[in-house]
C-alpha cells in the first residue's frame, strides 16, 4: 500500500490461535482494530462488508465511517484507491438459501469483484455460513473475515470454517470448509444481542466446558448472574477496549468467550476436517439436531441443543457411565442460563409442531447424522463434567436412545435378588450439612449430597461470602468443604447474591448474612440477598423480626417482610432471641445452624402459636451435635415437659472430616416395598433406627406388620418380603409420622389379603396433587377397590393374579410414579405415564431400578404417530352381505357382484344346493338349533372357499349364533367387508307379506327386529341403505325422481369404494388438474336434489356440512347442534340416489367456523365413523381432534380418504411462518389430503399463501393440498388454489365460508388473469345447419363459466379451412360428422382404440405431450349408445342384442354392447352380406347374422337390448312394401328391464318406439336426440376435462329441437 494506514485507539485483543495462525482476536468495541488489521493484513482492492438488517442497524455505520475515513485518506497514488461496499441481506434462517447466496453472489458480480475481493461477514451464524460459503466458491474462492456478532456465532459456527446453506431437505446439506482470515470477535456487540440469543450461544458455551473442562464449567455454573449482567450493562465510552477500563464483568465474559473458544481451536486444529476428535463438540447435537429438524426455527438451536445435552447426558446415565450428580449439573447450569431442559418445558410443549415430535421420528432423523457409523447410531458420551467416555463419539443402539426419548415406562415383572443400595440423599440433611461444614473448622468430606437447586444456590452463595470453599471429587459424588471457620466478607459492590427460588437457602443464608464481619476492604456497606419473582413473595418477616430484635441491622429493599434483604456487616450480638416459629421451622433452624457463631451464648424462645414441625427442629439439633455442638432444650422443673427454649453455647463447629448424608427415607420406601412384594430382600445402606426421618420407620411400622423380615441396624435397613402372595393386610396403620410413606403401603396392601385401613394422612390431600384420590382412581384401574375418608382410605386387597395392568396417569407427582412402579414389578403391562415426575427427589429412579435393582425398564411411546396408508384391506376379499330378510340382500349382492366383476353367492341357495333339502323342510324335520348350526358351519366354508371374488348374501337369522357372530368379527378385522343391508322396517314387512318362500318368524318381525338389530350393527364394518323411498322424519316419502339406475349406480359405487376394487375418485386430482368441491349448506340436501346437476356443475365432489343438518324433529335448531346419525345417514342416501360424485362428509366445529360443538369429540368420532361405514370417499378430520381418535380414523378408514384440515378464523395465522409449518406437518402425517383455511387480511396473504403451497407440493411425495384464505380479502387464493377449491352455487341459500364463489365465477376469474385461454371448438361437415351441437356445447360452456365457443364449420371437403382450423393455437377440439368421418383422419396423429376399431373418427381432441401437441381422433358415437343402455341395465345383464343395420353407427353399436358384456349380438341387415362383412370384422364377438326380424331360435332367450339405425322413415308397423316390417315379436323379452333404441332423429317417436310403448310394458325406450346427448356429453369432458351439466344441457336441446326453424 502506499499510504501509511493511519494510528487507531489503543485497543487490546486477546488472540487464539487456530492451525497453527494467530487468527481469531477477541475484545471490546473492536470496529476500528479490524479495519485497521484488514487493511494492513489484506491488501485488496475491493472490501465487501455484508451483513443482516438487524445487525447493520447497531454497527454498519461505524464500519462505513472506519472504512471510509482510512480510504479517504490514503493517497491517490499509481494504485486505484480501494473500494468499501455493502450489502445486506434479510435476518433470518431462511436467507440462508440457494435463492440467498444467488443474491449475495449477484451483488459481487454486479460490482464486478475480483478475486483480489476481502469480503468481512458481520452478523450471526445465518450471515457467517451464508457469506463464508459465497467466499469459498466465488471466482473460485476469495479471502473473507468473520465477525460474528451473536453469541453463538462467537463461540461455534464462526470458529472451525464449516459453510454451508440449507436446502428444502435439510438444514446445511451444501456448503464447503473454507477458512476465515480473521475472526474478529468483539463482545461489546453482545450488549444489543437479544437475551435470548444470548442463552442460544450459552448452550455452545456449557457444552463445551461439559465435554473438556470442569474448572471452566464450574464457573459457568456459579456465576451466571454475573455474566448475564455483563451484557445487560451497557459499556460507554468505549470501556473495555483496553484492559485498563476493562470492567470485571466484562473480564468475566471475555474469559468465558476465550476459554470456549480455545477448546473449540484446539479440537479443530487437531481434526480439522472432523474425522474424530472434533465429533465431541457435536455433544448434546445428535439428539439436538434430530429435536431441531421438527421444531426450527420456533426453536433456536442453543435451545434445541441444550435438551439434546441432557437427553444425551441421560443415556450415559442410563447406560452406567454418568453419574446422576453430573446429570444434575448440567441440567442447573443449563436452566440458569434460562435454557430449556426437556421437551414438557412450556416453551416448547405449547407448541403445534411439538406434536411431531415422536421418537420414532427423531431416531429416523438420526438416521442422516454424519457421525453415524453405517446403521449404527453414534453419540458422545460424557462420562463426567469435563471428560467423555471416549475421544469420539460411541455406537449407542436405538433401543437405548428411544428409552431415553420416550415419556412412559413399563417396568418388566420380576425378581430382583439380593438388592443392597444407598437412595438419594435427605434434602433436608443436605443443606443443614453444607451451611454446618462451611461454618466449621477443618475439612469434611460430603457423601450422598442431594444435588438440587437449594444446594446449588447455597454453595454458591457460601462461595461468594468467601465463607468456604468448595470442591467435587469422585466425578461429583463426593463433596469436599473447607470449612471458613465462620469469617465472611461482604461481596464486592454490586453484587448481590441471588438466590433463585430456593426457599432453604433463603432462610438459612439470612441468618448466616448476620455474621458478616466488617472489614477494612469493603467495598460495599451491605450483603444483598434476592432471588427470582416468586421468591420474594415468600414470606421471611418472622425471622427478620427477631435478628433486628436482637440487634441486626436488616432492610427490606423491596416489599415488606421478604427479600431482597440488606443485611449490614455488624455480626451477630446473640443473647435472648424471641421467634415466632408457626409459619416455618426453617426461621428455628437457621437461628440454630448460626447461633455458635454469635458473640454472645444464644437463648432462642420460640413464641405464639404451635410449632410447626418439630422433628426437622430435633434433625438440626441432631446434626450440630454431630459436628460438635450441643443444643439443649429447656424442660419445666416443675411438669418435666419440654419447653420451647434453647440454650446454644458459643464456640465453633468441628467439621467430622467423613459426612455421610443420610438417604431421603421417603424414597427408601420404593426399593423396600419393591422387596415386601417380590418376596426378596433389600438393605438400605444409610438409614437406620437412629435417622432422624420419621419416614424411616415405614420399615417396622409397615413393612413388618404385613409380614415382612426387617432388621435395622442405627445405620442400615433390611427387609425380606414373604413369598409372593402373602402379605398380610393390616387393620389399621396411622401414618401421620411418615404421610409421605402412605402411597408405597397403598400399593402393597391392594395385593395384601384383606382389608388395610391407612389413617393420619389427610394432609396428603394438599401435597403435589391429591394424593388420596389419586391413588384411589389408579388403583382402580387395575380393579382394586378402595374407600375413602376424612382422615385416610380402605383398600381391599386382591390376589395377584386378579390384578390387570393399566396405564397410570401420575399427575406430575414422583411419588405417585414411584409408588405404582412397585405395583409395576409384579403386575405386567402396568404403564407409567410421565416418566419425568420422579425428577423431584430421584431423578434417576428408572435407571436405578433397572441398574440397581435389577428389574428391567423399557421407555413407550404412548402417543405414536398414526401413518395414513390405507389398512390392511385386500382388494379381493369377499365382501358379505347381512341384514333382516326382505332388505333387497339378494337384489343388491347380484348388483354388487355384477360391478365388481365377482359371482354372488346366496347362502340359502347354497344351503339347499349342499342339504339337497329346502330351508323350510331343514327346519321342519332338525329344528331351529340344529339349522342355526349347519348354517353356521356352511358360513365358516363359503368363508374360507369363497374367501376372494365372492358376494355373500347371508340369511337374516345368521347373527343369532355367537359363533357366527365371532366368524363375521373376525372377518372384517382381517380387512373384509361385511355389509349391513338396511331397509325401513314398514317397507320390509310389506314386501314380506308377499314373500314366503322361507321359514316364518315365529315372533312378532318387530321384536325380531329390534333384537338382531344391535348384532347386525356389531358384526358388520358397513352399512348400505337400501333406499327405495326416502326416509325424512320417519316418514316415507316416496320421490318421483327415484329411479331403479340410482339404486343400481349407487350399489355399483358403494362396493367399488369399500373393497377398494375401484374408488370413486374424481381423475382431476391424481392428474393434479384443478378442482373443486361443492359445500352444501342444506339444513335437509332433499330439498336440494331436483336441482342436483345444475348445483353441482363443474364440482368433482360434493361436501355435505354435516354440522349444518336439521332435521324438523330437531326442535331448537340453534347454533351447535349435533344432528342424529339416523337423519345423517339418510341424508347421505339421499344425495347417493342421484349423483355418484365422490362426497365429503365434514363435522365443522363452531371453533373451526362451523356449528358443530367444540368439545363434543366422542360425539364427532361417531359420525366420521358412521360416514366410513357408509361407504362416503372423504371425510373431513379437524386437526384439532385429540390424537387418539384421528388414529382410530386412519386405522378404519378402508379406501376412504381422510383429509386433514384447520381452520383459522381469527386472522393471527399466516402463511410464513413456523406455525403454518407445524400445522402442515401434522396434518401431512394424519391425512391423504391436507387442508388449511386461514383468514385474509390483505393481498399479499393470498401471495403468501401461494408461496407456502409452491413450496410445500415442491417437496418429494407431497400430498395434494388444500390452501387457501377466507375473506374477501382471500378470494384470489380460491381462484389460484389448485386443489379441491370449496365453491357454492348461486342456488344455494347461504354459502359455506366468507369468500367462497362459484365454479364459474372461479372460471370467469382463471380467465381474466390470464390461467383458462378461450378455446374455439368446431362441428365439421355438411349439411349441419340445423345441428344440436352447437346448443349442447354452448349451454354447457356458459353453465361453467367457461369463456369457450362453438361453432359450425360447413365444407363438403377436408379443405384448407379445416387445416387452418385444427391447426390454430386457439382450437380446442371439434366434433366431425357425415361426410369426413374417415376422411379427417390423414390430418390427425393418434387414433383412440374405439376410433381405431370403428375405422371413423367423430370428435377431434388436441392432447398436450410434453412441450407439443397432437391431434387424437376420438369416436363418442359408442359412448353414446353405452350410456343409454348402461342407465338402465346392469353391466353384464344383458342376455342378448338385436342390431338392425351395418353402417358405421352399427359399429359403434356394436362395440358398445360387447363392451357391456352382452353375450349374443344378432346382426339384421337388408342386404345380408354387408352384415356378414361386419361380423366377420369383429371375429371376438359373438355376431349371429339373421334374416328374418322377430323370430327368435326356440329354448333361447330373446334379446333385452335392441338398436336401430335404420332410417326412420324405411321403417313401418304395417306390413307395407318398401318399408321394413317391425312385428310385435321383436320384443318377446319379458322377465326383466329391457330397452330400445332408435338412433333416428326424426321423428320423436319412430315406428319402432312405438310398438314397444304399445305392446312392451317392461321396455324402456330410447331416442336418437338421446344418444346424441350422450355422445355429447363424453365430447365435452374429453374436450373439458369436465363432467357436463347434463340435465339442464339436455332440456335447451330438448327446447331447440322442438322449436320451429
Ligand atoms: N458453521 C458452523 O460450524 C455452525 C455452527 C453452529 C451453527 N451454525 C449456523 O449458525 C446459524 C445460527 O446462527 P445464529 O444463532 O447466530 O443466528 P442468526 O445469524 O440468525 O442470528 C440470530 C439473530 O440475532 C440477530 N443478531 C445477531 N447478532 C446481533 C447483535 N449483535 N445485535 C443484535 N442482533 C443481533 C440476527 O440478526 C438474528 O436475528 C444457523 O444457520 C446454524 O446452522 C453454523
Ligand atoms: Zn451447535
Amino acid at each position: 500500500m502506499a499510504t501509511p494506514i493511519p494510528s487507531f485507539p489503543l485497543t487490546d485483543v486477546k488472540k487464539i490461535s487456530i492451525l497453527g495462525k494467530e487468527s481469531i482476536h477477541c475484545g471490546f468495541h473492536l470496529v476500528p482494530y479490524i479495519v485497521h488489521t484488514v487493511l494492513t493484513e489484506l491488501p485488496a482492492s475491493t472490501y465487501v462488508l455484508i451483513s443482516d438488517s438487524n445487525i447493520a442497524k447497531f454497527y454498519l455505520s461505524s464500519f462505513e465511517n472506519e472504512f471510509n475515513s482510512v480510504l479517504s485518506g490514503l493517497a491517490n497514488g499509481s494504485h486505484v484507491r480501494p473500494r468499501f461496499l455493502s450489502h445486506l441481506i434479510a435476518p433470518g434462517e431462511t436467507s440462508k438459501s440457494r435463492e440467498g447466496k444467488a443474491a449475495v453472489e449477484d451483488f459481487l458480480l454486479l460490482h464486478k469483484c475480483t478475486r483480489d475481493t476481502v469480503i468481512l461477514a458481520l452478523g450471526g451464524g445465518v450471515v457467517g455460513d451464508l457469506v463464508g460459503f459465497v467466499a469459498a466458491t466465488f471466482m473460485r474462492g476469495v479471502r473473507f473475515c468473520q465477525i460474528p456478532t451473536s453469541l453463538l456465532a462467537m463461540v461455534d459456527s464462526s470458529v472451525g470454517g464449516k459453510t454451508a446453506i440449507d436446502t428444502p431437505h435439510g438444514k446445511n446439506l451444501i456448503g464447503a470448509f473454507w477458512q476465515p482470515e480473521f475472526i474478529f470477535i468483539d463482545a461489546a456487540m453482545l450488549e444489543t444481542l437479544p437475551s435470548r440469543e444470548f442463552s442460544n450461544g450459552m448452550a455452545e458455551v456449557v457444552k463445551t466446558a461439559a465435554i473438556w473442562d470442569e474448572t471452566e464449567f464450574g464457573s459457568l455454573e456459579s456465576r451466571s448472574a454475573e455474566i448475564f449482567a455483563a451484557i445487560q450493562t451497557p459499556s460507554v465510552n468505549h470501556a473495555g477496549r483496553s484492559e485498563t477500563t476493562r470492567s470485571q464483568a466484562q473480564e468475566l465474559l471475555l474469559s468465558v468467550i476465550v476459554g470456549s473458544i480455545s477448546v473449540k481451536a484446539h479440537i479443530v486444529t487437531i481434526d480439522p476436517t472432523e474425522k474424530g476428535l472434533r465429533n465431541l463438540v457435536n455433544f448434546g447435537h445428535s439428539i439436538g439436531h434430530a429435536i431441531e429438524a421438527v421444531l426450527t426455527p420456533t426453536i433456536l438451536h442453543g435451545e434445541c441443543v441444550s435438551i439434546g445435552i441432557i437427553l444425551e447426558a441421560e443415556l450415559s446415565r442410563q447406560m452406567g457411565i454418568l453419574s446422576q450428580v453430573s446429570v444434575g449439573r448440567l441440567t442447573r447450569c443449563l436452566k440458569a442460563f434460562n435454557l430449556p431442559v426437556s421437551l414438557v418445558d412450556p416453551r416448547i410443549a405449547n407448541l403445534p409442531s411439538a406434536k411431531l415430535i415422536t421418537t420414532e421420528r427423531i431416531l429416523d432423523i438420526m438416521k442422516i447424522d454424519k457421525k453415524n457409523h453405517g446403521t449404527d447410531k453414534k453419540i458422545v458420551l460424557l462420562s463426567r463434567i469435563g471428560a467423555t467416555h471416549e475421544q469420539q463419539a460411541s455406537v449407542v443402539p436405538d433401543t437405548l436412545i428411544s428409552k431415553v426419548l420416550s415419556d412412559s415406562v413399563t417396568v418388566i415383572p420380576g425378581i430382583p435378588s439380593f438388592v443392597s443400595m444407598t437412595t438419594p440423599g435427605s434434602k433436608s440433611i443436605s443443606n443443614r450439612a453444607l451451611v454446618l461444614a462451611a461454618l466449621g473448622t477443618g475439612t469434611c468430606r460430603l457423601r450422598n449430597l442431594l444435588h438440587s437447586d437449594d444446594t446449588q444456590v447455597m454453595m454458591a452463595a457460601l462461595s461468594e461470602l468467601k465463607g468456604a470453599k468448595f470442591e467435587w471429587e469422585d466425578s461429583g459424588e463426593t463433596l469436599v468443604v473447607y470449612g471458613g471457620k465462620g469469617s465472611f466478607v461482604v461481596p464486592p459492590k454490586g453484587k448481590e447474591l441471588y438466590l433463585s427460588n430456593a426457599g432453604t437457602a433463603a432462610r438459612f443464608l439470612t441468618t448466616v448474612c448476620t455474621l458478616v464481619q466488617k472489614s477494612p476492604t469493603d467495598e460495599a456497606e451491605a450483603t444483598v440477598i434476592t432471588g427470582n419473582a416468586r421468591m420474594k413473595q415468600r414470606p421471611i418477616g418472622p425471622l427478620v423480626t427477631a435478628l433486628r430484635a436482637n440487634g441486626s441491622d436488616i432492610d427490606y429493599l423491596e416489599s415488606e417482610g421478604c427479600l431482597p434483604l440488606s443485611i449490614r456487616p455488624n455480626g451477630l450480638k446473640g443473647g435472648n432471641i424471641q421467634l415466632s416459629a408457626s409459619v416455618s421451622s426453617q426461621y428455628v433452624s437457621s437461628v440454630l445452624l448460626c447461633a455458635p457463631y454469635a458473640h454472645e451464648p444464644i437463648t432462642l424462645e420460640l413464641v405464639g402459636d404451635q410449632v410447626i414441625s418439630q422433628p426437622y427442629i430435633d434433625m438440626t439439633i441432631a446434626m450440630m451435635e454431630a459436628f460438635g455442638i450441643k443444643v439443649t432444650r429447656r424442660t419445666d422443673k416443675t411438669t418435666g415437659k419440654l419447653l420451647d427454649v434453647y440454650d446454644i453455647p458459643t464456640g465453633g463447629y468441628q467439621n467430622p472430616s467423613n459426612y455421610a448424608i443420610e438417604s431421603d427415607a421417603s424414597s427408601a420406601t420404593y426399593p423396600l416395598a419393591i422387596a415386601a412384594i417380590t418376596g426378596s430382600s433389600c438393605t438400605i445402606q444409610n438409614i437406620g433406627s437412629a435417622s432422624l426421618q420419621g419416614d424411616a420407620r415405614f420399615a417396622q411400622g409397615v413393612l413388618e406388620r404385613m409380614g415382612c423380615k426387617v432388621t435395622q441396624t442405627a445405620t442400615e435397613t433390611t427387609v425380606h418380603g414373604p413369598p409372593i402372595g402373602q402379605l398380610k393386610a393390616v387393620e389399621e396403620i396411622d401414618m401421620e409420622v411418615m404421610t409421605d410413606a402412605f402411597l408405597t403401603a397403598t400399593v402393597l396392601a391392594a395385593v395384601a389379603n384383606g382389608k388395610t385401613r391407612i389413617v393420619g394422612i389427610a394432609n396428603q390431600r394438599v401435597k403435589e396433587c391429591n394424593r388420596i384420590r389419586a391413588m384411589i382412581d389408579e388403583l382402580a384401574k387395575f380393579g382394586v377397590e378402595t374407600q375413602e375418608f376424612d382422615d385416610g382410605l380402605e383398600i381391599f386387597g386382591k390376589p395377584i393374579n386378579a390384578l390387570k395392568g393399566a396405564n397410570i396417569h401420575c399427575y406430575d407427582d414422583h411419588r405417585v410414579a414411584m409408588a405404582f412402579s412397585v405395583l409395576a414389578s409384579l403386575i405386567p403391562n402396568t404403564i407409567l405415564e410421565e416418566k419425568r415426575c420422579v425428577e423431584k427427589t430421584w431423578p434417576n429412579w428408572w435407571d436405578d431400578l433397572q441398574n440397581k435393582i435389577g428389574l428391567e425398564v423399557k421407555g413407550v411411546e404412548l402417543s405414536s404417530p398414526s401413518v395414513s396408508v390405507s389398512s390392511t384391506q385386500v382388494k379381493s376379499k369377499s365382501v358379505v352381505l347381512i341384514g333382516m330378510r326382505g332388505t333387497g340382500k339378494t337384489f343388491i349382492g347380484d348388483l354388487a357382484a355384477s360391478a365388481l366383476h365377482w359371482t354372488c353367492i346366496d347362502a340359502d341357495v347354497h344351503f339347499e344346493k349342499v342339504h339337497q333339502t329346502s330351508v323350510r323342510q331343514y327346519v321342519h324335520e332338525n329344528g331351529w338349533p340344529a339349522f342355526r348350526e349347519a348354517e353356521t358351519k356352511l358360513l365358516k366354508d363359503l368363508l374360507t372357499q369363497n374367501g376372494h371374488n365372492h358376494v355373500l348374501s347371508l340369511g337374516g337369522g345368521i347373527v343369532e349364533t355367537a359363533t357366527a357372530r365371532q366368524l363375521l368379527k373376525d372377518w372384517t378385522s382381517k380387512g373384509g367387508c361385511v355389509v349391513h343391508v338396511v331397509r325401513n322396517l314398514e317397507e320390509v314387512i310389506e314386501y314380506l307379506g308377499v314373500e314366503g318362500s322361507r321359514p316364518a318368524y315365529g315372533e312378532p318381525i318387530t321384536e325380531v327386529f329390534k333384537r338382531r338389530d344391535p348384532w347386525f350393527a356389531e358384526c358388520s364394518s358397513h352399512r348400505f341403505i337400501n333406499h327405495v323411498a326416502a326416509f325424512a322424519d320417519g316418514k316415507i316419502v316416496i320421490d318421483p325422481t327415484d329411479t331403479k339406475r340410482g339404486v343400481r349406480e349407487e350399489v355399483a359405487r358403494f362396493f367399488d369404494q369399500i373393497t377398494g376394487v375401484s374408488p370413486n375418485f374424481p381423475p382431476s386430482l391424481s392428474a393434479g388438474r384443478r378442482s373443486y368441491f361443492l359445500s352444501l349448506t342444506y339444513p335437509d340436501v332433499t330439498l336440494a336434489l331436483p336441482q342436483m346437476e345444475e348445483l353441482s356443475a363443474g364440482a368433482d365432489a360434493l361436501e355435505v356440512r354435516v354440522d349444518l343438518l336439521r332435521s324438523n324433529n330437531d326442535v331448537n335448531p340453534v347454533e351447535r347442534h349435533i344432528p342424529a346419525e339416523s337423519y345423517v345417514a339418510d341424508q347421505i342416501a339421499a344425495l347417493r340416489r342421484v349423483t355418484s360424485l365422490p362426497l365429503i362428509f365434514t363435522v365443522r366445529t363452531v371453533s373451526e367456523g362451523g356449528a358443530f360443538p367444540d368439545n363434543a369429540h366422542k360425539e364427532a368420532q361417531r359420525l366420521l365413523n358412521l360416514a366410513l361405514s357408509l361407504g362416503v370417499e372423504y371425510i373431513d378430520v379437524e386437526m384439532q381432534l385429540p390424537e387418539k381418535i384421528i388414529q382410530q380414523l386412519n386405522a378404519r378408514k378402508g379406501s376412504s380418504r381422510i383429509i386433514a384440515s384447520w381452520h383459522d378464523w381469527s386472522g393471527r395465522l399466516k402463511w410464513d411462518t413456523s406455525d403454518a409449518q407445524a400445522m402442515y406437518d401434522i396434518a401431512a402425517r394424519h391425512g391423504d389430503i391436507i387442508k388449511m383455511v386461514f383468514t385474509a387480511g390483505s393481498m399479499q396473504d393470498n401471495f403468501d399463501c401461494q408461496a407456502f403451497a409452491a413450496r410445500m407440493n415442491n417437496r418429494p411425495g407431497a400430498k395434494p393440498f388444500i390452501a387457501i384464505n377466507m375473506g374477501a380479502a382471500g378470494q384470489l387464493s380460491r381462484v389460484l388454489n389448485t386443489t379441491f377449491s370449496p365453491i357454492s352455487h348461486p342456488l344455494q341459500p347461504t354459502r359455506a365460508a366468507p369468500g367462497q364463489m362459484s365454479f364459474a365465477q372461479v372460471q370467469k376469474a382463471l380467465h381474466l388473469i390470464g390461467e383458462l385461454p378461450a378455446k374455439k371448438f368446431y362441428l365439421f361437415g355438411t349439411p349441419i345447419d340445423h345441428s344440436l351441437s352447437p346448443t349442447l356445447h354452448n349451454s354447457a360452456f356458459e353453465m361453467l363459466g367457461l369463456p369457450h365457443t362453438y361453432i359450425l364449420l360447413e365444407t363438403s371437403d377436408v379443405n384448407e379451412d379445416i387445416k387452418k382450423t385444427i391447426a390454430s393455437p386457439d382450437f380446442g377440439g371439434a366434433s366431425v360428422t357425415i361426410p369426413h368421418k374417415l376422411n379427417i383422419i390423414p390430418l390427425l396423429d393418434e387414433l383412440t382404440p374405439a376410433a381405431k376399431v370403428m375405422g371413423a373418427v367423430n370428435t377431434i381432441v388436441p392432447v398436450a405431450r410434453g412441450s407439443t401437441r397432437i391431434l387424437v381422433g376420438d369416436n363418442t358415437d359408442w359412448l353414446g349408445i353405452r350410456g343409454s343402455i348402461a342407465s338402465r341395465i346392469a353391466v353384464g345383464h344383458i342376455h342378448g342384442a338385436l342390431v338392425m343395420g351395418a353402417g358405421g353407427t352399427s359399429r359403434a353399436a356394436i362395440y358398445a354392447l360387447n363392451d357391456l358384456g352382452a353375450k349374443v349380438i344378432y346382426l339384421w341387415n337388408r342386404t345380408r352380406g354387408r352384415a356378414e362383412e361386419l361380423k366377420a370384422s369383429n371375429p371376438d364377438i359373438n355376431i349371429q347374422v339373421v334374416d328374418k326380424l322377430g323370430h327368435w331360435p326356440s329354448g333361447i332367450t330373446p334379446p333385452n337390448v335392441i338398436v336401430s339405425t335404420i332410417p326412420a322413415s324405411e321403417t313401418s308397423l304395417e306390413d307395407e312394401a318398401d318399408r321394413l316390417f317391425y312385428p310385435p315379436s321383436l320384443y318377446s323379452y319379458r322377465e326383466g328391464p329391457a330397452i330400445v333404441l332408435d338412433l333416428a332423429y326424426k321423428p320423436v317417436e319412430t315406428p319402432l318406439l312405438k310398438l314397444a310403448k304399445m305392446t312392451a310394458p317392461n321396455w324402456d325406450t330410447a331416442q336418437g336426440v338421446e344418444i346424441l346427448l350422450q355422445q355429447g356429453y363424453a365430447q365435452f369432458e374429453k374436450w373439458t376435462a369436465r363432467r357436463c351439466p347434463q340435465g339442464p344441457v339436455a332440456r335447451q336441446v330438448w327446447k331447440a329441437y322442438y322449436s320451429p326453424t
